[in-house]
């Protein structure tokens, strides 16, 4: 069987450290949401503010944002991905937020960063957070566009680690991480299911058959339960022991490998695929999964023949704003993935598309 989600393997990482450019500071958090809350922390946002997300979102994430004490409000996505860019700007007008979150979805740039004059213009005075969490982010590529902008990732969505990255500018991350005992046994509890949630998609890649989708099952419920808690806690809490390999993750080779593998999936599915997105070399590096977007009245069909043959794929963001018109399947990519497994996946979803004509 083939796992969906990294497994752990040393293939991820290299021994030299990566580089982060001299106007640039990194802090590591145990997620997304933990820096989120520090920045919103140390930034002293009000309560009551609102949050601009994008209608493509972690429903959540979103619940927890309203939990500590922020008002939500969204800008449309569109069926292929983009953002749009007069809406945002409206949005932007109307709501008048004081952060402002734009989402590389699925890791492929967000079209809001091409030309990014005239975004620091409408959110010169706003934080900007770019939510990279399903990118895999090179510190020598951050580009900072204007003051209080903010890189995250979530590296366990596209890596065998549990942990965030934050970067920013110096002057702007004028702040250290939380204490190490701040919201411990919060820690504790997200890095042990993390630690069964890894140990069981690893064993899905090498057990036989029947077995290895009992784990893979198993793998997805703790996976769940891990992102359901992830977030709840009030006080942020820090990263741990992955940040040691989490400066030194292998950019260069996953990138070249997850190419190759999209460069796959567009030649063995584009005549089948309902809905066929311009990638662009740079995003195929760096996407979490292939995209397969699907309409609605074919998608339960396809998305259950595909997990009856023991690929455990998903909706993604199934309960967002986005996902009401159309369903999208995030087929895997990444260093655990060989080409024959690819090719199979490409098989298995051809006659799932085909069956639900
Ligand atoms: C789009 C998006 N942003 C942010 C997050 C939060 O990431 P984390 O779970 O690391 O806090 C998620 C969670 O799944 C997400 O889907």
């Amino acid at each position: 069987m083939i796992s969906t989600q990294p497994v752990l393997s040393f293939g991820y990482f290299k021994f030299k450290k990566n580089k982060i450019p001299g106007n640039i500071r990194r802090l590591f958090y145990l997620s997304w949401e933990d820096a989120f809350w520090d920045i919103l922390l140390k930034k002293k946002v009000p309560m009551g503010s609102f949050i601009l997300l994008p209608d493509f979102f972690c429903k959540d994430v979103e619940e927890n944002i309203k939990s500590h004490g922020y008002k939500v409000s969204h800008y449309p996505i569109k069926k292929n991905l983009d953002a749009d860019k007069k809406s945002f700007i409206e949005k932007i007008r109307q709501v008048k937020p004081k952060v402002v979150v734009i989402f590389h979805t699925n890791g492929i740039k967000s079209k809001l960063f091409e030309n990014c004059e005239w975004l620091a213009r409408v959110t010169h005075d706003i934080i900007l957070i770019e939510d990279s969490v399903h990118k895999i982010i090179d510190p020598e590529k951050i580009n900072i566009i204007k003051k209080d902008h903010f890189v995250i990732n979530s590296l366990r969505k596209v890596v065998p680690l549990q942990g965030s990255e934050l970067f920013g500018d110096r002057e702007d991350l004028d702040f250290s991480t939380p204490s190490f005992v701040q919201s411990f046994r919060y820690r504790l509890k997200v890095y042990f299911l993390w630690v069964l949630t890894i140990l069981g998609w690893s064993l899905v890649n090498i057990l036989p058959g029947r077995l290895s989708k009992k784990f893979g099952l198993a793998a997805e419920k703790l996976m769940l339960a891990g992102y359901n808690l992830i977030g709840d806690s009030i006080l942020p809490a820090k990263g741990g022991p992955g940040g040691f390999l989490s400066r030194r993750v292998n950019f260069e080779k996953i990138e070249k490998v997850k190419r190759h593998q999209v460069d796959t999936y567009e030649r063995l599915l584009a005549d089948l695929l309902p809905l066929k997105l311009f990638i662009t070399v740079e995003d195929k590096g760096s996407m979490r999964g292939f995209p397969l977007i699907l309409p609605k009245n074919r998608a339960n069909g396809i998305l259950e023949f595909i997990r009856s043959k023991g690929l455990l794929v998903r909706f993604e963001l199934d309960d967002s704003v986005w996902a009401r018109n159309q369903k999208i399947i995030y087929l895997p990519l990444g260093i655990h993935m060989t080409q024959r497994k690819v090719e199979e996946v490409c098989r298995l979803t051809r006659e799932a598309i085909l069956r639900n004509f």
